[in-house]
C-alpha cells in the first residue's frame, strides 16, 4: 500500500530558530514560511535530496500541536507521511485491518492541497502516521 517516505514533520517551539538551524548548520533548502490558518499552523519545507522536513509551529493554543508542544517544550517529530496510490483504497484496506483512521475516516485534504488521512499512533508502534494521496 505504501510508497515514498513524503515527509517526516518535527513540531518546533520557535520556527525561524529552527529553520535558521537547517540552513544555517546543516546547509540544507529551507522554504519560506507558510501560515495554514485551517490547519492551525506555520511551515516550512526542507528539502532534501530523498524527502522532505516539515518544520511546524502553531498558530495560536487551539492548534492540534499545542498539546504537542506542551508535552514536548523542547519539540519533537509529530508524524511521518507515507505517499499512496489511492486514498480510499487504503482507507478501506485500514478499515478491515481494523487499525483506526482518525477524525471520521474519510479522506480529509491536507495541509499540501492533497488527500491525507491520519492513523492512530497506538495501532502502529507510537507513531502518528500520515498517508498521503500523491
Ligand atoms: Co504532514
Amino acid at each position: 500500500m505504501i510508497g515514498r517516505l513524503n515527509h517526516v514533520a518535527i513540531a518546533v517551539p520557535d520556527l525561524d530558530q529552527a529553520a535558521n538551524s537547517y540552513r544555517d548548520i546543516f546547509g540544507a533548502n529551507v522554504s519560506p514560511p507558510e501560515t495554514l490558518p485551517e490547519h492551525g499552523v506555520t511551515i516550512v519545507f526542507v528539502t532534501l535530496p530523498n524527502t522532505k522536513v516539515e518544520l511546524m509551529t502553531p498558530l495560536d493554543a487551539a492548534s492540534p500541536i499545542t498539546n504537542f508542544l506542551d508535552r514536548n517544550p523542547s519539540g519533537g517529530i509529530h508524524h511521518i507521511c507515507y505517499e499512496v496510490d489511492d486514498i480510499n483504497a487504503a482507507a478501506e484496506t485500514l478499515q478491515d485491518s481494523g487499525a483506526r483512521v482518525l477524525g471520521d475516516g474519510e479522506p480529509k485534504i491536507g495541509a499540501h492541497g492533497k488527500p491525507v488521512l491520519f492513523l492512530h499512533p497506538k495501532d502502529f508502534n507510537g507513531t502518528l502516521i500520515e498517508l498521503e494521496q500523491i
